[in-house]
């Protein structure tokens, strides 16, 4: 694992999106894994800007989104479909039929998180997984105790996500108790994980997760365990690390973060 500490939010989403930009350059068939939540509105907003001024290709990338709401249908714009397609897919070149979401309003859910998985193995895995973590530790909506090695299913929510997320819906109590879920496992057979925290009210919850030790109660522990996780954060969501001299030494001299530097 590797921290890169940046001076502000909008620096740390800029790495995040120039890094993403580079792997779509690189590879036009590209699996991007992608995410939700406040914190991925400024990357998806920059990549937009990078389609529109300096024509970044989508049209063949193909994409797989960690979670999506139970009972919620994908035109409600409390959905995470919704998310995507106004944040992301509506304002850049790629073919919808390429952009995947758990449907969370499925009959059969266990059916649906089978097909999803089953459907990633078919596009060969996900090259890139981007990620944020929330304020219970979940990566996805993999909540405490869920298995270091499980795969897309249903999972119940924690009071701590209910409290945080549920602003966003209207009225707030709306907001699903439930939701469908890569699982802790899928997510680590991403070839590259690339993870953005911000702001200070993550501070704590990011020190346990990158410097504490690995366990299910914060299913970001996990992350610990991958052999290429980038972890980007901004200086407030830094503020409780122990490890920051040698995280910057990194970003400074080795080879890798010489153009982002
Ligand atoms: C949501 C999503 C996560 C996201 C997290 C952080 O619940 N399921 O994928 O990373 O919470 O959200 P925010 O960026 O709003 O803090």
């Amino acid at each position: 694992m590797e921290v890169i500490i940046r001076p502000d939010t909008n620096a740390a989403c800029e790495l995040v999106s120039a890094l993403i930009a580079q792997e779509v350059r690189k590879r036009p068939h590209l699996v991007l894994g992608l995410a939700t939540g406040r914190t991925m509105e400024n990357v998806y907003e920059r990549l937009a800007k990078c389609h529109r001024e300096e024509d970044l290709d989508f049209s063949l990338t193909r994409t797989y989104n960690l979670d999506e709401y139970i009972g919620i249908a994908p035109e409600d714009p409390n959905s995470y479909r919704f998310y995507m397609n106004k944040h992301l897919f509506n304002k850049i070149n790629i073919d919808l039929r390429n952009t995947h979401l758990p449907n969370g309003f499925a009959e059969d859910v266990d059916r649906e998180c089978e097909l999803y998985e089953e459907s990633i193995s078919r596009a060969g895995g996900i090259d890139l997984q981007l990620l944020g973590i929330g304020r219970s530790g979940h990566i996805g909506f993999n909540e405490p105790l869920s298995a270091l090695q499980s795969r897309t299913r249903a999972k119940s929510l924690t009071p701590v996500t209910i409290e945080q997320n549920s602003p966003l819906f209207d009225p707030p109590e709306s907001m699903p108790r439930r939701a469908v879920t890569m699982g802790v496992g899928t997510i680590l057979e991403a070839k590259r994980v690339i993870t953005l925290v911000t702001g200070k009210e993550k501070a704590e919850i990011l020190a346990k997760a990158v410097e504490g030790p690995v366990t299910s109660m914060i299913s970001a522990s996990a992350l610990q365990l991958h052999p290429h996780c980038t972890v980007i954060v901004d200086e407030e969501a830094a503020e409780l690390l122990q490890g920051r001299e040698y995280y910057d030494w990194i970003f400074k001299t080795e080879p890798e973060w010489e153009e982002f530097r």
